[in-house]
């Protein structure tokens, strides 16, 4: 009795490992194919990439560099104007308040953008449009937000600068 257990689970065994050894050969049978497409599609794309991708893609990189050129031309001539125009109005030297708070607007000659031009005014005209915009006598927002946060000090150094503006002109010229 015992000995046809034995045989049996012997059997069972051996029947196991023989389909073990089956699956085995399927995976193996398997990734060999898989190899071998793997191993076709190599062959194949690189020869379709080499007679049509390759070409292509050297006119697009050649028409890519043109354009970088031309861009990078182009911006170098608008840097160039654009320093020749800032050569030309910077006639004199401003005080760094000045052209931090107020050039943006006026110009950096006081020459005049967004603001009206303040080349020509006096000192004293000048001290006192800034104290009518702060006081809120003359009303104006954005003069008015910028001098309510500078000191009188500041306001009355602006002031004389800007008195000199017309003089440094015409000096320069
Ligand atoms: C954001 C823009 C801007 C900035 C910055 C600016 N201003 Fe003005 N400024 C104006 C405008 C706009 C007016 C005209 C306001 C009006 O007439 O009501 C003006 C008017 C003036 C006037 C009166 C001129 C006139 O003939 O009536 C003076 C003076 C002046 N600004 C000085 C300054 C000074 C000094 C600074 C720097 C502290 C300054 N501004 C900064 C926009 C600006």
């Amino acid at each position: 009795m015992i000995r046809h257990i034995i045989a049996l689970i012997a059997t069972i065994l051996a029947a196991g490992a023989f389909w073990f050894l089956a699956q085995m050969d399927i995976k193996s049978e398997r990734a060999k194919l898989i190899a071998d497409i793997i191993e076709k599609t190599k062959m194949e794309v690189p020869n379709k990439q080499k007679s049509m991708v390759t070409p292509i893609k050297q006119t697009q990189s050649v028409t890519i560099e043109d354009k970088r050129k031309k861009e990078e031309d182009e911006a170098q001539k608008k840097l160039k104007s654009l320093k020749d125009r800032a050569g030309s109005a910077m006639a004199f030297k401003v005080s760094p308040l000045y052209k931090q708070k107020c050039s943006s607007c006026h110009g950096v000659n006081g020459e005049g953008i967004i603001g009206p031009k303040l080349v020509g005014l006096s000192e004293d005209k000048v001290y006192k449009d800034l104290q009518d915009f702060k006081s809120g006598k003359r009303k104006n927002y954005v003069m008015y937000g910028l001098l309510s946060k500078m000191s009188d000090d500041d306001i009355k150094a602006l002031s004389q600068e800007i008195g000199t503006f017309e003089q440094k002109l015409n000096s320069t010229k």
